[in-house]
């Protein structure tokens, strides 16, 4: 057997009404609206509304990209969600899904790889269709990141925004040439506490003592992340070209996990893949972890950008840390 065993049928995104500006931090935060776009390329962010979930952002998104599929929710065999921010702890947030858009013979789990969580979805969704489980898999990546967001904290807080996109990842027709044709993903988990949230799940649940010092909130060493983001996003590129069997010349789009424009400019650089075929939306919605390279992906079709018969590399890092990539003939 031989990949491609699945394709994108259809792409779908929410994103949610208010954006928050740089300006909009000046006012309260020691920061400057020329700090934040030098240091990391956001201009603005979008902040979901206080009954905004997780859930309910994915089900615009899925039902967008069932559409584009030319499938009902009824066609799903599986619905995954890749998300740092669920909407509760049990159950997973894809159940939830599952009975906004009523996939009812779906099975649905959630998937935990903070940035890299889309790509994992991909890789964990084509084993799915690879080995005869399911015929399409619904794959979100989707996130309400200022709910784990200090907003007292200017180095975190000038970075996350909210929002969800979504794929229908359905089974390719034997011989097909378009659909996936690599994926890698690889983790190191002693990198851990340079970005993580530490209170809230079992080992230190919510307290008094933790509201009081903010612990429920992401703590991240902005530098030491930025070092090691920049060196996974190398090793991922350099992983799923040799994967595909191909060269960075012959890639159309790089669709790279939207963090800072400086580290996606180094991950092109070490590619060899030139601006004008990089895909960039960190300025107009900062970072949305899980959400981001969908969403990016979605924004690329919604432009003209994507067009069918394109070789297309995604790209990310995580907490975790966690990274991955994949490379995709459109
Ligand atoms: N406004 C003004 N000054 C600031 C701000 C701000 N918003 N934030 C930090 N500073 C200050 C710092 O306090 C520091 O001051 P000091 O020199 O007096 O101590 C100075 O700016 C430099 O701080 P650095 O942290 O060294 O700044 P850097 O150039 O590294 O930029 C940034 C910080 C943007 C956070 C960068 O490190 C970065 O992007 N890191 C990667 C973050 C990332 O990608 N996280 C997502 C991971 S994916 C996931 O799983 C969610």
């Amino acid at each position: 057997m031989q990949r491609p065993f699945v394709y994108l049928a259809g792409l779908g995104v929410h994103v949610p009404d208010r954006i928050v500006t740089n300006r909009d931090f000046e006012a309260r935060l020691e920061t400057s609206d020329q700090w934040i776009v030098e240091r990391t390329g956001i201009r603005e962010r979008r902040y979901a509304a206080v009954d905004e979930t997780v859930a309910t952002m994915a089900r615009g998104a899925s039902l967008m990209a069932l559409q584009r599929a030319g499938l009902a929710p009824g066609d799903l065999d599986a619905i995954i969600v890749a998300t740092a921010t669920p909407d509760h702890i049990i159950p997973s947030t894809a159940c939830y899904v599952q009975a906004l858009i009523g996939a009812e013979k779906a099975a649905a789990f959630d998937i935990g790889a903070a940035c890299s969580g889309f790509i994992y979805g991909l890789t964990v969704a084509e084993g799915l269709i690879a080995c005869g489980q399911a015929e399409h898999v619904l794959v979100i990546g989707g996130e309400k990141l200022t709910s784990i967001t200090d907003q007292q904290d200017r180095s975190t807080a000038i970075l996350f925004g909210d929002g969800v996109g979504a794929a229908v990842l359905s089974r390719a027709p034997t011989g097909a040439t378009r659909g996936l044709l690599s994926s890698f993903i690889k983790s190191d988990g002693r990198l851990a506490e340079l970005l993580y949230v530490p209170s809230g799940g079992s080992a230190d649940p919510i307290s008094e003592k933790v509201l009081r010092e903010r612990t429920h909130y992401m703590k991240m060493a902005g530098r030491e992340v930025f070092k090691h983001a920049v060196l996974t996003m190398a090793e991922a590129c350099d992983e799923a070209i040799r994967r595909a069997g191909i060269t960075a010349e012959d890639l159309d789009l790089l669709v790279p996990h939207q963090a800072n424009i400086r580290i996606i400019d180094s991950t092109a650089k070490h590619a060899g893949i030139p601006r004008e075929k990089i895909v960039v939306t960190v300025d107009r919605y900062g970072n949305t972890s899980a959400a981001s390279i969908p969403m990016a992906l979605a924004h690329a079709e919604s432009t003209g950008r994507l067009k069918p018969g394109m070789l297309v590399m995604l790209v990310a890092f995580g907490a975790g840390f966690t990274w991955g990539s994949a490379v995709i003939r459109w």
